[in-house]
């Protein structure tokens, strides 16, 4: 079946290349990117609406307005922003998402629904050598409380309602085209913009702090493939440990380095410091593998090369 798909926070990091790449994606008919703020310049080059996903009636109409058979729900507060207002950030995370679950659930256009977890779901509890599908998730932070609900949430709907909603447990997400806003892994995107300008950068993360990671392109592929894959095949309906590499910022730093010589880096820890040590180094993704096939292709040598190159063309060449 053809999808109809609307596209919630489509302004973000993630929602800014999932919509370009659904553009391209053969069995797309029609895609509707929504966000609360003003399109940026990438999605003004296709369909955009306002969108208010915490109005549950603005988001109805659209959905039965547009007979959309897709959500992809990707509004929401990062980590770091969540710490510093937690009410908001809970009644956006929360709210939106049941807002999506509610509308999908007494609108039988919809079939599907994409919504992203995090890492940010583990707390110290989890911290294991390589941190498992099954382990607890005992969150110390707004945010991570928030996508603990939202797993249990979509669970819920799924087993209860028969909504079919599907979730990654996504790692920090390193891009070129937008800039992450308000998470804690936002430094693996910054130092990329100030390797290119040749600015010595300021590293909110001590370098030794090992998280998850994956490249954009990685990031955006699995989300398709585990919305295309049987609904048989998905035996986790909370969401799926998904991961592509660890590395420190001065792993980073150093891979940048290589291919920029001369680049440099101070830390400066602040309180995003006290949230990625919360959060787990390594993260096993059998249960993704065997399920519907997942494998990542970016290493990291790759991603560095492939950011440079692509930050280094649109410095000289800005569309
Ligand atoms: N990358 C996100 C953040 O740092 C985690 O999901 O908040």
């Amino acid at each position: 079946m053809e999808k109809r798909v609307l596209i919630t926070g489509a302004n973000g990091q993630l929602g800014t290349e999932i919509t370009m790449a659904l553009r391209k994606h053969p069995r797309v008919e029609r895609l509707i990117a929504t966000d609360i703020a003003l399109p940026n310049q990438i999605l003004q080059q296709g369909e955009f609406l306002p969108l208010d996903v915490c109005n549950r009636e603005q988001l109805a109409a659209i959905i039965q307005e547009h007979k959309i058979n897709e959500i992809i729900h990707l509004a929401a507060y990062l980590s770091a922003k969540a710490e510093g207002a937690a009410l908001a950030a809970w009644d956006l995370n929360m709210n939106g998402l049941l807002n999506v679950l509610e509308v999908a659930r007494t609108h039988t256009s919809v079939r599907q629904i994409f919504w992203p977890s995090s890492i940010a779901v583990f707390g110290p509890d989890a911290r294991a050598t390589v941190t498992l599908q099954s382990a607890p998730t005992n969150p110390t932070t707004v945010y991570g409380i928030s996508k603990v609900a939202g797993e249990q949430w979509a669970s819920y709907y799924t087993h209860k309602h028969g909504v079919d909603i599907r979730s990654l447990r996504y790692p920090g997400l390193i891009s070129y085209q937008t800039l992450p806003g308000g998470g804690t892994t936002d430094y693996a995107v910054e130092i990329f913009h100030s390797a290119v300008k040749g600015e010595i950068y300021s590293c909110f993360l001590r370098e030794n702090t090992t998280l998850p990671m994956m490249y954009m392109p990685d990031a955006v592929r699995a989300a398709i493939e585990l919305m295309d894959a049987p609904a048989e095949d998905i035996s986790v309906r909370t969401s799926y440990n998904l991961t592509a590499m660890s590395f420190s910022p001065a792993q980073l730093a150093a891979a940048i380095a290589n291919r920029v010589p001369g680049f440099e880096v101070m830390y400066r820890p602040d309180a995003r410091q006290n949230i990625a040590e919360t959060w787990p180094s390594y993260i096993d993704d059998a249960v993704a593998r065997r399920d519907w096939g997942w494998s990542p292709v970016y290493s990291l040598d790759d991603m560095v090369a492939d950011m440079l190159q692509h930050l280094q063309e649109l410095s000289t060449n800005p569309e």
